[in-house]
């Protein structure tokens, strides 16, 4: 039986690098179904809701999701549909492998970067709790618990044991927020203290973000709290070509999601320029969560086929191709 996985489009370019990565999906041959559902902008306009209840009966039933990226507006309107759907469903980990493809030029090439961010993925400065005090006096608050801080640091450990990973480095403030990032910090301790064949080290994070650009290759595996973790996913995005290649995962005990890093690119959005590695990486990541080992190893080897042979790459990473082109070498690379 064909296995189902909900598929969210989204906003901007999510519809065209959906559509690519769903072809290439489907050219590994994998018997997988896609339950399409509605969120975000479209889905406001559409059925007059953001986050329709149908996206969560649909998630309920499949427990996996492909999403395109969901536009959230600038200081005012609608809340984000990321951070409710990761609340929502307690996708408490959000994993972002963060490689250099073979035969891309970047200022890093030469380093063969291969980091692994985990980023707490449902509290933080994102709790969504702001008020205004008085007039002209906003406080926005900053949510740390015991509980997420020990989720999210046993699950980048493990994943250090699991892939034998030399290192584990903690990235916080907690010389200025000593009881919140304090926390965090102390739960990294608890569980680093468990995994003794592991080394555990600490950065604070404008340090950490000098020392990703002067030294990108003495990190191994990060994990930090939601606000840092999303600021430093796309400066680590960066280092390996851009947001156009880098995919994620949010993972909770029940459900996971599988999205690229970056967002809607309104200012490339319905010109066919938009790159799909991002989410044909993360699909690539969705298959594996599966089971489907041998599909996702076809994906992921078509892809870096086509980069290392440099011919149909978008623009972004430096070529001429526009999505189409690219994912035809993509499923072309497949049969080879
Ligand atoms: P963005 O990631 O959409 O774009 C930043 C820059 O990277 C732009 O120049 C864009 O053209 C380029 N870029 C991004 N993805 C690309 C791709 N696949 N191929 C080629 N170029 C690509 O970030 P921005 O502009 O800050 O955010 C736009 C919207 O996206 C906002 O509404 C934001 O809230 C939303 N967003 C949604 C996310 C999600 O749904 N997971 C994640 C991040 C942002």
């Amino acid at each position: 039986m064909a296995r189902q996985i909900t598929l969210i489009p989204g906003d901007g370019i999510g519809p065209e690098v959906a559509e690519a990565t769903v072809r290439a999906v489907e050219a590994t041959g994998v018997d997988v179904e896609w339950e399409r559902v509605e969120a975000g902008a479209k889905a406001l306009e559409d059925l007059g809701q953001l986050l329709p209840d149908d996206v969560f009966a649909s998630l309920e039933c499949t427990r996996v999701g492909l999403k395109g990226p969901t536009a959230t507006p600038i200081g005012g309107g609608h809340p984000s549909i990321n951070v409710a759907l990761r609340k929502k469903l307690g996708l408490y980990v959000n994993f972002r492998p963060v490689r250099m493809l073979p035969g891309l030029k970047t200022r890093f090439s030469d380093l063969a970067l291969d980091l692994a961010i985990f980023r707490e993925n449902t509290e933080d400065l994102y709790s969504g709790i702001e008020h205004e005090v008085i007039p002209d006096v906003v406080e926005s608050l900053k949510i740390i618990t015991k509980t997420a801080s020990m989720k999210i640091a046993r699950a980048a450990f493990e994943y250090a044991r699991r892939e034998g990973r030399r290192k584990v480095t903690a990235i916080h403030k907690a010389n200025i927020m000593k009881m919140s990032d304090g926390l965090f910090l102390k739960c990294c301790r608890t569980v680093a203290g468990e995994y003794g064949e592991i080394e555990y080290t600490e950065l604070i994070v404008d340090n950490a973000c000098m020392q990703l650009v002067m030294r990108p290759e003495t990190f191994d595996v990060l994990v930090l709290p939601n606000l840092y973790g999303d600021i430093v996913s796309d400066l680590a995005a960066g280092l390996v070509g851009g947001l156009g290649i880098v995919p994620g995962a949010n993972i909770g005990d029940r459900h996971a999601i599988f999205e690229a890093v970056h967002g809607t690119a309104p200012d490339i959005a319905g010109m066919g320029m938009a790159n799909p590695t991002a989410l044909m990486q993360s699909a690539a990541l969705m298959l594996a969560h599966i089971r489907e080992r041998e599909a996702a190893e076809k994906l992921q080897g078509a892809v870096e086929r086509v980069y290392a042979e440099g011919r149909h790459l978008t623009r972004d990473v430096g070529g001429a191709a526009g999505t189409r082109e690219f994912t035809e070498a993509v499923i072309a690379a497949m049969s080879r």
